[in-house]
């Protein structure tokens, strides 16, 4: 069993993200998710990760939120995109998950201390806040994370908020600073190719078919979801950002990567946020991420489509 800490903003791409690992736990062990200010506010990240937690009936995973604000700078947030609550498309409700009463930064800190060591995935498809606090308040958790899956970045792409840069880097620039130089394996899925992944409307038909209350709640967020971003890229469908990070962990043969260094661009005003890819090596920064180039997009949709069906097929998830 591969153990796992979540660290997410939902945002319904961070909400399918979560129903694909909590479709796997017959191969993941959550340990918990932490929750982190970024599409919406804290308040609303955390209720909308324990919504989530509820519709998928996996009622035995603590949520606990984390950081209210990036590191040094005030929070940007993508109501624009995701609607007021974040998961706009499905009717909000008052969640029986209970919202754990520790702190997300320490209960980062507290289980990767107790763990052996390069032992713990860390999974952040949010800002970095939470995973850069907790290494800067205990650097000694950094030899018990086995490796950081992550959404964040761009190369080819450029940038989705600003002209250089990808939202979860941007709004905490200096944390993704502190993250990619921790030494640690990442594995960086950035816009290069979650923008290959676009939940056209044929594509979300697979879903719309299924029965069950996940299936329905992942229609319709994903619905809502492709309104803003098919305006914005005259696309056929908005790109699935952060369920790159699960399919990676399920099936790393859909991905094509290469061993880079990627350092943050934290001064600039004008690129503020910018990923730098050293794609060719034309430095000799130590290579420790795992930068995502390619993906088999219809193999990535096989796999999402299969795991919502497990909630089609059962009343919740296991464990
Ligand atoms: C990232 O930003 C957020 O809006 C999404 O949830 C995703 O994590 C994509 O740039
Ligand atoms: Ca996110």
């Amino acid at each position: 069993m591969l153990k796992m800490i979540i660290d997410c903003d939902p945002g319904q791409d961070d909400a399918v993200n979560l129903l694909m690992a909590m479709a796997s736990r017959d191969v993941f062990d959550i340990l918990g998710i932490t929750t982190v200010a970024g599409n919406v506010p804290l308040a609303l990240t955390q209720r909308n990760c324990r919504m989530i937690c509820d519709l998928a009936g996996c009622f035995n995973i603590g949520v606990y939120a984390g950081c209210d604000r990036p590191i040094l700078r005030d929070l940007v947030s993508a109501e624009i995109v995701h609607g007021q609550t974040g998961i706009d498309g499905i009717t909000v409700f008052e969640p029986k998950t209970p919202l754990q009463s520790r702190h997300g930064v320490d209960f980062i800190v507290e289980t990767l201390l107790a763990a052996e060591d390069d032992s713990i995935t860390l999974v952040p498809t949010g800002p970095l806040t939470n995973i850069a606090m907790a290494m800067a308040r205990a650097p000694a958790i950094i030899g018990k994370i086995h490796q950081i899956v992550m959404m964040g970045g761009a190369m080819r792409e450029g940038g989705n908020f600003s002209p250089s840069a990808e939202f979860n880097i941007l709004v905490d620039p200096e944390a993704a600073h502190i993250v990619l130089g921790c030494g640690r394996p990442v594995v960086m899925a950035g816009l290069d190719v979650s923008h290959k992944l676009l939940a056209s409307p044929d594509r979300l038909a697979a879903i719309a078919a299924m029965s069950g209350a996940v299936p329905e709640a992942v229609y319709h967020m994903l619905n809502f979801f492709n309104r803003f971003d098919t305006e914005k890229y005259g696309t056929e469908g908005a790109p699935l950002h952060d369920p790159c990070t699960i399919a990676w962990l399920l099936q790393p043969a859909l991905f094509q990567r290469k061993l880079c260094n990627v350092s943050v661009e934290t001064a600039s005003p004008l690129t503020l946020g910018h990923t730098a890819v050293d794609f060719w090596h034309v430095t000799d920064k130590p290579k420790s991420v795992h930068w995502l180039y390619d993906v088999d997009v219809e193999g990535f949709f096989d796999l999402l489509t299969r795991k919502i069906a497990f909630f089609a097929t059962r009343d919740g998830c296991h464990g």
